[in-house]
């Protein structure tokens, strides 16, 4: 589906259920398309909604900068066009950094939150530099370049050794993202706020979920969030580094389907 928000074309997927909105965000440089074991799982005790953030899969990118506040708002702007007043925010990874920039726009439209495989912090310095070199990397040799580099940090050793559907399928992911959408998320990851003092002010249900071997956001910071989001659970997924809910979709929709059922 697609719909015109905030000046551009969105893409994005709704299952229309009647249960309860659950929205989820995908990560960097990916898009809705993450959330395929997920989008029709949930189909019986929710309405899950999944965005293409501005400029990835069927999504347009109206200009050139963009921060996690921005992307915010274009969920926002996504869930007033569907009518839709509060919802279960979910995010993975860049999606996470998304759904903090959200809550802290509009805490009182989120009724619980799913943080998977992300981070409260901003980037080092040394991260800072590491972005602008995908920058260039990008610009100079293009989304394949990305998926190239980023892939092998994504996957766990043994998807990549031995589930070859899978990793070609993860790289292809990536590599049909547009080049111009990588650059703009890159500045935005960046300079990217630290959100830590936000995690205190979380009053909300929050699931914490983190692969195992996650190698980009590791399980001690999946740690550090649950530690200070009062009330937070943290579920640990076996065998999945940091795109989780596609290494283990079973496990992954298992702990999302108990969360669900609570809040
Ligand atoms: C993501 O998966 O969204 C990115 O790896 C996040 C990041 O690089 O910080």
């Amino acid at each position: 589906m697609k719909i015109k928000v905030r000046g551009f074309e969105m893409g994005y997927d709704d299952t229309g259920g009647a249960g309860v909105p659950l929205v989820l965000i995908h990560g960097y440089p990916l898009d809705r398309t993450l959330w395929s074991a997920q989008t029709r799982a949930f189909a019986d005790i929710a309405r899950v909604i999944a965005p293409d953030l501005r400029g990835f899969g069927e999504s347009t990118l109206p200009g050139a900068d963009a921060t996690m506040d921005t992307y915010a708002d274009d969920v926002r702007a996504l869930l007033d066009a569907l009518g839709i007043k509060n919802a279960i925010i979910a995010g993975l990874s860049m999606g996470g950094y998304i759904a903090f920039a959200f809550y802290r726009q509009h805490a009182h439209r989120v009724r619980a939150l799913i943080l998977a495989d992300t981070r409260a912090t901003a980037d080092t310095p040394e991260g800072k530099l590491g972005r602008d070199a995908s920058i260039t990397l990008a610009r100079d040799q293009g989304a394949g370049a990305i998926a190239d580099a980023m892939v092998p940090k994504a996957l766990t050793a043994q998807t990549l050794k031995s589930n070859r559907a899978l990793t070609d399928a993860t790289r292809d992911l990536l590599a049909r993202q547009s080049v111009a959408a990588i650059i703009t998320a890159l500045g935005a990851l960046r300079d990217r706020p630290d959100s830590t003092p936000t995690l205190a002010e979380i009053s909300v249900p929050t699931l914490i979920i983190v692969g195992v071997e996650d190698a980009i956001t590791p399980v001690r910071d999946a740690e550090m969030m649950r530690d200070a989001i009062r009330g937070a659970r943290l579920a640990i997924i076996p065998n999945a580094g940091h795109l989780a809910n596609i290494e283990q979709p079973d496990e992954f929709n298992r702990v999302v389907r108990e969360f669900l059922q609570t809040v």
